[in-house]
């Protein structure tokens, strides 16, 4: 190789190198998912026409997903406990998009009812004759420290995040195995790979979310047409801080601040709608700084370690003040 050619070979590295660090600076999710965005198939195309499952529907990211999911004409099973706020879902649905009233179906369910989810699949497959797509989105939070939280709480967390999750895909998975084709999608989040303070239930959870379904994704390997995808988005707008456990779990949250640091719910959902079209299989969904912190437990685990530290305590800090945690990144706390 000339010397001509090594030139041009790192000025293009480099070039490349210089666009992508750029391109990091401003994303707010992973590149794969990125690339997809720009360069892939939209949902509006890909998604138009089928039947989506979301849980966790009546509020934050089920709802939004429910209305972008309208517009790009997908029909639509609403389910969560609410069923009042599900109503009130569909009617959003139908005034932004050409979706019939037969085209959404109101669905309440308990995820910690495991008992009444073979029976609400069946309702759900009669209703429409098949599940395409199924998002399992609900679930709630913690805010609370290990310390002081009741062993209830715990076990709460991983009835409904954990096994209210596997107990509805474990319904929907044969009648997907037995058409051969359809997408499992479930919200996990940044503490399904990482660790946080406040939320070591929270997190527990989502790991054991992460465990199953990659897992289960390498034993599908038989069925090349079943999309089985987790989703990990970091702080997004929603009720999640508000419906968080605490120490006790019929103690309601007392510090939920406010939320101009976190993503819109709207771009969360879009970047899920364009990963479900493009069959992404993983999806990390963040604003800059967080994003940095995926790459940095992904790629150098040791560095994250200290940084989670130092951010850690800075959390509990702004908690024990009594001010709500997920600002502690952005105010000081009061000093008297
Ligand atoms: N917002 C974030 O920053 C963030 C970040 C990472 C991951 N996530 C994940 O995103 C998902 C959606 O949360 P969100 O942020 O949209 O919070 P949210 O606004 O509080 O919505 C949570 C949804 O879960 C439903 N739900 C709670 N308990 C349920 C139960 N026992 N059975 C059935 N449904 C139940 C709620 O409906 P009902 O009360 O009507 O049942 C609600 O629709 C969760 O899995 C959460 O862990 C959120």
């Amino acid at each position: 190789m000339d010397c001509c050619m090594v030139t041009a070979l790192w000025s293009f590295a480099s070039v490349y190198a210089l666009l992508h660090f750029l391109c990091f600076i401003f994303a707010d999710a992973d590149f794969t998912l990125l690339w997809s965005s720009l360069f892939g198939h939209r949902p509006e195309n890909k998604l138009k026409g089928l039947v989506v499952w979301i849980t966790g529907a009546s509020s934050g990211i089920g709802e939004e997903l429910a209305y972008q999911l309208a517009k790009c004409g997908s029909c639509l099973i609403l389910s969560a406990r609410r069923e009042d706020e599900l109503n009130r879902v569909k009617r959003g649905c139908l005034e932004r998009s050409n979706l019939q009233d037969v085209d959404v179906l109101v669905l309440p369910l308990d995820l910690l009812e495991r008992s009444s989810h073979e029976e609400k699949t069946k309702a759900a497959i009669q209703f429409f004759g098949h599940i395409d797509v199924l998002i399992n989105n609900g679930g709630r939070s913690q805010r609370s420290l290990c310390l002081e939280t009741s062993f209830d709480v715990y076990q709460a967390l991983m009835e409904l995040n954990f096994l209210g999750t596997v107990s509805i895909t474990k319904q929907v998975l044969p009648h997907m195995t037995q058409r051969g084709s359809g997408s499992i999608v479930t919200v996990s989040s940044v503490v399904g790979i990482a660790g946080a303070p406040l939320a070591t239930g929270y997190s527990a959870s989502k790991h054991a979310l992460q465990g199953f379904f990659n897992s289960l994704r390498s034993e599908l390997s038989d069925f090349p047409n079943i999309l089985i995808s987790t989703v990990l988005p970091g702080p997004v707008q929603s009720q999640i801080v508000q419906n968080a456990f605490t120490e006790e779990v019929t103690k309601p949250v007392t510090a939920a601040g406010n939320q101009e640091h976190k993503m819109p719910t709207s771009r969360c959902v879009r970047l899920m709608l364009v990963g479900i079209a493009n069959n992404v299989k993983e999806m990390w969904i963040a604003n800059q700084p967080f994003l940095l912190f995926y790459y940095t437990w992904q790629y150098a685990p040791t560095f994250a370690w200290f940084i989670t530290n130092i951010l850690g305590r800075k959390r509990v800090q702004h908690f024990k003040a009594g001010l709500d945690a997920d600002s502690a990144y952005f105010t000081k706390p009061k000093t008297s």
